[in-house]
């Protein structure tokens, strides 16, 4: 079992590190019988039932939002950038399927990432993260309990970064849901757009996942999308995309990601490619994961 980080430290520890990020009178989420916080959650719930995303507005205070992205652009010369074409399954192209399969459907990704092991453990981002009245208000939110601060050393809790003609193309998440927070916004592009519920644990949906690559817009969705604000989102059965950034400025997401599994990582292959590394524990831990879509 993970020793979480959270575990180390007292309840009054992480409430006065959380209240320096959030704004706890605006948002008591560590009083889930709070009248606001309830219903709150109950507007998060149905609407990631509804469409498998919502979004909370100025949840980071703008001077940690400010912090966040200072330390974001400090970090900056040691981001992994890639470019490279895939699918938006993350998979390698089969050829044995028909040309129109959607695993056949190659997009270029030009992205980056500032991995989790190099960022400050002081980090406002990690108090937010590294937090048990966090992770039992985002459970709360998705309905689903227990959920851990993910195991995976570089991509449990990353920057995104998405700067001038950077493209993220479409693709579903390795992990089912995302809680993503606006740290920096470019002058122009960057819309995260979704498609969500196109599929599920046992139907892939070829031909509603093709109909969207190929340009039908009726089930996409484009999200309102500002510095501080936070996004739960259910990324492993929403196809989803964010468009070419263009001009100054960058597109900058802190990634806090949540598992039911606290043990399972990335393939090895995944993290490689998305991160620039693979450590040992992703070779380890390669045989143990919760399904068998692909990713
Ligand atoms: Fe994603």
């Amino acid at each position: 079992m993970t020793q979480l980080y959270s575990q180390l430290q007292t309840y009054e520890e992480q409430l006065t590190k959380l209240a320096k990020v959030v704004d706890l009178e605006a948002y008591p989420i560590h009083d889930l019988d709070h009248p606001v916080t309830k219903e709150l959650v109950a507007r998060c719930k149905v609407q990631l039932d509804d469409i498998g995303c919502s979004v909370i507005a100025d949840f980071v205070r703008p001077e940690a939002q400010e912090r966040m992205r200072l330390e974001a652009r400090r970090l900056m010369p040691c981001i992994f950038r890639s470019e490279q074409k895939h699918n938006p399954y993350m998979t390698k192209e089969d050829k044995a399927l028909a040309e129109k399969h959607p695993n056949r459907y190659l997009q270029r990704r030009t992205a980056g990432f500032i991995n989790t092991d190099i960022i400050p453990q002081e980090s406002d981002m990690l108090a937010m993260y590294d937090n048990d009245i966090m992770t039992r208000f985002i459970g709360e939110c998705l309905g689903v309990w227990p959920i851990y601060p993910w195991a995976d050393p570089l991509a449990r809790c990353p920057y995104g970064v998405l700067e001038d003609g950077d493209y993220f193309p479409w693709h579903f998440d390795g992990n089912e849901f995302t809680v993503s927070v606006s740290v920096e916004q470019p002058e122009e592009g960057g819309t995260f757009e979704y498609a969500p519920n196109i599929r599920s644990v046992d139907n892939e949906n070829i031909d509603g996942v093709n109909r969207v690559l190929n340009g039908d817009k009726t089930n996409v969705y484009e999200l309102e999308w500002k510095p501080g604000y936070l996004q739960l989102f259910k990324g492993r059965y929403a196809l989803h995309r964010v468009q070419e950034v263009k001009g100054n400025g960058a597109w900058i997401t802190a990634l806090p990601t949540y598992m039911t599994d606290p043990d399972t990582v990335n393939r090895p292959e995944h993290s490689k490619q998305f991160y620039g590394r693979a450590l040992p524990i992703h070779f380890e831990r390669e045989g143990n994961r919760p399904d068998s879509l692909s990713d």
